[in-house]
């Protein structure tokens, strides 16, 4: 069985690394990678490759960035030449970026059966371009791959038949729990006892330069008795003018996934508008204030640590206090984010019928 994988975006590596992993203790399956080239920076991917030990891709399709429709008219256009080539019997795709609808799309025409990881999940607000991605991508997958339950029930809801869903946990998770252990190794220099780690990268928070200065003006103000270390994505360095000379501000360039996880793990709080950042912060306990009025991941706020505070100071100010004095939330881990996603996964995969032995059965019959 031949089984193609369409990466694009940093998020998507830590999903895809123990999916490749697992398929590969099997003999009987062919694997090819495509890298679509949306991110492209060497501390946006390479160093990605490099630290969760991932073969590096067969394939770049080197299409970097670009408006939504040319980002991903062009992926799609030069995914369709691979996939020709190719013929994979399985097409495997990851998250919501645009890479991800970009391939599901391309897969639906070929009609390359195709499954989605982190299938399901919905924030309800069409305004994010990721809720478009995740919306189309299901609509068009054969197996649907979910982290969490409430996605079973999204899915459900929006008319997908019940046998094509399979709930198999959250394998980012699995590239968490298993390189832990080695984020001690990747502490930064003079971190202080306690600090504050900020991301911020939706376009909602950071395409308008007032409103991102205003955000993270407010969070140093309320942050007062804390350091504030911000590792900045290339999309907010553009419109951030603040410079380095609030002594209690670090500005860093995106840093690799150990040195995250370690900032992560050793932080006092995490602020983010980020997705992936509230389940991991849930799995490490750590507590976790989202800058954003909605989520497509509730049980990391059922459930996990998570607090939703939107863009109000107050709220933000008023977790804080709760968390600096050490009553922030305190979590639990949600069923199956266990490190064996990836395993899951590939027992999903492997059951089903590859092309070559599907047109054998219909000449036959
Ligand atoms: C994308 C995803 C988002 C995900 C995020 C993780 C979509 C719609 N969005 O957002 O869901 O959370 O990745 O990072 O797919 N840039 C660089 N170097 C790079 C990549 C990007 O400088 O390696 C800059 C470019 O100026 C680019 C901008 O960042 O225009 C945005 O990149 P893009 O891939 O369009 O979206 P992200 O904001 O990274």
């Amino acid at each position: 069985m031949h089984i193609l994988h369409v990466v694009g975006a940093r998020p998507n590596l830590m999903k895809a690394a123990p999916v490749l992993a697992a398929l590969q203790r099997c003999n009987s399956t062919r694997q090819t990678l495509v890298h679509t080239g949306q991110h492209y920076d060497f501390n946006m991917s390479d160093v990605f490759f490099q630290q969760l030990g991932m073969p590096s891709p067969d394939i770049n399709l080197a299409v970097g960035s670009g408006t939504h429709a040319r980002q991903t008219a062009e992926i799609m256009c030069r995914l369709e030449t691979v996939l020709l080539e190719r013929k994979p019997d399985l097409v495997v795709v990851y998250g919501d970026v645009n890479s991800t609808v970009a391939a599901a799309l391309v897969c639906a025409k070929l009609l390359i059966p195709m499954a989605h990881v982190e299938a399901g999940l919905r924030s309800f607000d069409r305004t994010m371009p990721e809720e478009i991605n995740r919306l189309l991508t299901d609509q068009v997958a054969e197996i649907l791959l979910t982290p969490s339950t409430d996605g079973d029930d999204n899915l459900l809801r929006e008319g997908v038949l019940a046998e094509k869903i399979h709930f198999v946990g959250n394998v980012m998770i699995d590239t968490l729990v298993r390189l832990l252990p080695e984020a001690d190794q990747h502490r930064l220099d003079r971190l202080p006892e306690r600090y504050a780690l900020i991301t911020l990268h939706r376009p909602s928070n950071v395409d308008d330069s007032t409103l991102l200065n205003q955000i993270v003006d407010s969070i140093l103000e309320v942050c007062q008795d804390l350091d504030v270390i911000f590792p900045v994505h290339p999309r907010t360095r553009k419109q951030l003018k603040r410079g380095d000379h609030v002594q209690r501000l670090r500005l860093l360039d995106p840093v690799p996934y150990l040195e995250f996880l370690a900032l992560q793990r050793d932080a006092t709080v995490v602020i983010t508008d980020s997705g992936g950042i509230q389940e991991e912060t849930t799995y490490l306990g750590v507590p976790c204030l989202t800058v954003r009025e909605n989520t497509e991941r509730p049980v990391t706020v059922t459930l996990g640590t998570n607090t939703l505070v939107g863009r109000s100071p107050d709220r933000l100010r008023t977790e804080l206090d709760l968390i600096i004095h050490g009553r922030g939330k305190r979590g639990q881990i949600p069923q199956f984010w266990d490190g064996h996603a990836g395993r899951r996964i590939a027992e999903v995969l492997l059951q089903t019928p590859d092309r070559q032995s599907q047109h054998e059965v219909t000449a036959a019959a």
